[in-house]
Formats: structure tokens, sequence, C-alpha cells
């Protein structure tokens, strides 16, 4: 049979069982069902939970994801290890026109994994962080530098990436800046200068462009899709810049701080500039702090402005 068909019969499958259960729930659960705007409580939970079992739900929702995309690399990483407590834990994340559903066509199934990979609460955003603009300039033109070389690390769908290209534009001879995420679908959209539509209606498309700055032909911008955990570099960068990561939900345990700042340690030059932006609340910020403690040697000279902390590294190596 033609992959397409197999997918096809396998995504009837995964609706018609799916739907069969929400039927199920429909008849014997008692209301009120969640809506949004209705708060989680644990008994609403428990509820969905016994008809409809999040974890059996996203261990197949998986599959017909994986089927939609050009790569199965290119799932979302919470399908992997998803965080959600029942199936209205999931659907608040989404935009409302999939709430309350349980069954899909093949272009819901694209939206839904741009939304699960990029979610628009931690969005990359313009602006988050006007402070740091002027001080990447800063730094390159008082070290003299004709090119500059930097890494964006955890660059989201690619706004903050293109800000920094645009503020080193012109300024220098010539950059290259590298946004690096850990989520190919993100990648493919900030290469394209591309986020999710947050609220589309049927038949609109499933990502919308935002304003993407003209720039230079010295100006070089990629993105890749990678761990910055893992990050390996055949050139050193001047300037690393990671913002919304560090401890953020996604990265606050003592050993990945300890390897970021190995990577950072052999990505950035001697004397090169790394940036960190935080925008969270307390809890998180205390662990963004607990980052930077944890570089001992490694730095030379530190200080914060707004929401942003700079640090001048001294390579070991
Ligand atoms: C809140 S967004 C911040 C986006 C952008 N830097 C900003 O501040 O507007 C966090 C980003 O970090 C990415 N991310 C999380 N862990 C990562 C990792 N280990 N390596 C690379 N990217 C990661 C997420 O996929 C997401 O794109």
């Amino acid at each position: 049979m033609h992959p397409d068909a197999t997918h096809a019969a396998a995504r009837d499958r995964f609706n018609r069982e799916w739907d069969r259960r929400l039927g199920v729930f429909h008849r014997y659960a008692s209301p009120p069902w969640w809506y949004e705007g209705l708060t989680l409580t644990p008994e609403l939970d428990y509820v969905y939970e016994r008809f409809l079992p999040i974890a059996e739900y996203i261990h197949d929702l998986r599959r017909v994801v994986a089927d939609t995309l050009p790569c199965r690399a290119w799932l979302p990483r919470v399908l992997l290890s998803p965080p959600y407590r029942s199936l209205p834990d999931f659907w608040r994340r989404l935009p409302r026109r999939f709430h309350s559903r349980v069954a899909w066509l093949p272009n819901d199934l694209d939206e839904i994994a741009v939304h699960l990979a990029s979610p628009t609460v931690h969005g990359a955003r313009f602006m988050r962080y006007p402070e740091q603009l002027p001080a990447l300039v800063a730094y390159g033109l008082d070290r003299g530098l004709s090119t500059v070389r930097c890494f964006d690390f955890g660059c989201g769908t690619g706004q903050g990436t293109y800000e920094i290209a645009q503020c080193l534009d012109g300024r220098v001879e010539s950059c290259l800046v590298i946004g690096m995420t850990i989520e190919p679908l993100e990648a493919w959209m900030a290469s394209r200068g591309r986020l999710p539509n947050p609220q589309p209606r049927a038949g609109q498309p499933i990502t919308i462009p935002y304003p993407r700055p003209e720039l230079r032909s010295t100006t070089c911008i990629r993105f890749v899709a990678g761990d910055m955990l893992r990050a390996t570099f055949r050139d050193a960068a001047d300037i690393i810049v990671c913002n919304g990561v560090i401890g953020g939900p996604k990265l606050n345990h003592d050993a990945d701080f300890r390897q970021l700042w190995t990577v950072v340690s052999t990505c950035l030059k001697d004397g090169g500039l790394l940036v960190i932006g935080e925008q969270f609340h307390d809890g998180h910020r205390l662990r963004a702090a607990r980052f930077v403690a944890l570089g001992g040697k490694l730095i030379r000279h530190q200080r914060t402005a707004g929401r942003s902390t700079f640090i001048t590294v001294s390579r070991t190596t």
C-alpha cells in the first residue's frame, strides 16, 4: 500500500476509536464537561482520565502526527514526554477550535504540531530584551571586530535572531547569526519568518508571516535544529545569546547548567560575550541566577541591565 494510504488508514482508525470513546464519555460522565475558562480541578481531571486517559491518547496521537510531518524527527518534544494531566489540560494549550475534540483532519494535525512545537505562551517575540541590542553592537565595536559571529541558543521562531542580525547589520563589516532551537518545526518556521497562527479559523493558514528586516548581503542568518547542550560548531562565536531558556521549565537542573557552561567554554571565543535574558517568575529567576553562580572561573566580568545578564567569558582551554 502507498505510504499516504497507510497513513490515512491509521488516521481513520485513530479518529474512529477516540470518537467512540468520546461518545462513551458523553453518555456516562456527568457534566460539567470542560470548556475554555472553566478551571481545571483534580475532580475534572479524574473524570476525563477514567474515560479518555491522556497518556494513551498522546501515545496514539504521536503516531498520526508523525505521519503528517516530513520527517519523524520533527515530532514536537511534548509528544515524546507529555506534561499533561488530562485531556482538558492538553486542549487548553491549543487554539480554541481544537478544544473538546479528539479526532482530526490532516491539516488539523499539522497545525497541532506547530502549536505544540512553539506554544504561544512561550513563543519568541520582537523587542523582548531591548537592552541587549546596543550592548551587542558596542561589544563588536569596542573590540574592533570587523566580523561578528553570534549564536542565538533557544531561538524559538527566530524573531530575536533577526533582531540581533538587524542591529549588527551595517555596524560591522560582516556578521553571521545562527539561531538554534531544539524543535525542528521551530527552526523550519524561523527560517521562513513564520510563527503559528494564534487563533486560526478553519481554512486559514497554519502559520503566518512576521515582518523580517531587510539585511545587507554581508549579514548572514541561519537556523538549525539542535540541542544547545550538545552544540558543537567548527568556529567559535564572539557572542552567544540565550534568552528565555536558562532557569525556565526546560532547563533548570544543575547538571544541565554545568553542561551548558562546558558548551559555552568551547563554542565561545576567549573574552567572548554570553548574554542571558529571562522574563520568568521569581522561582525560575532564582534558577537562572544559579546558572550564573555555577560559571566559576569562566566568568571574567559580569553585569546586569533590565532582564539581561552580560558575562565576559574566559576560556579554560
Ligand atoms: C521561551 S522560548 C524563547 C524564545 C526566544 N529566545 C525569546 O526569548 O523570544 C524557549 C526556546 O528554547 C528552546 N529550547 C529549549 N530547550 C532547548 C535546548 N536544550 N536546546 C535548544 N533549544 C532549546 C525551545 O524550543 C524554545 O524555542
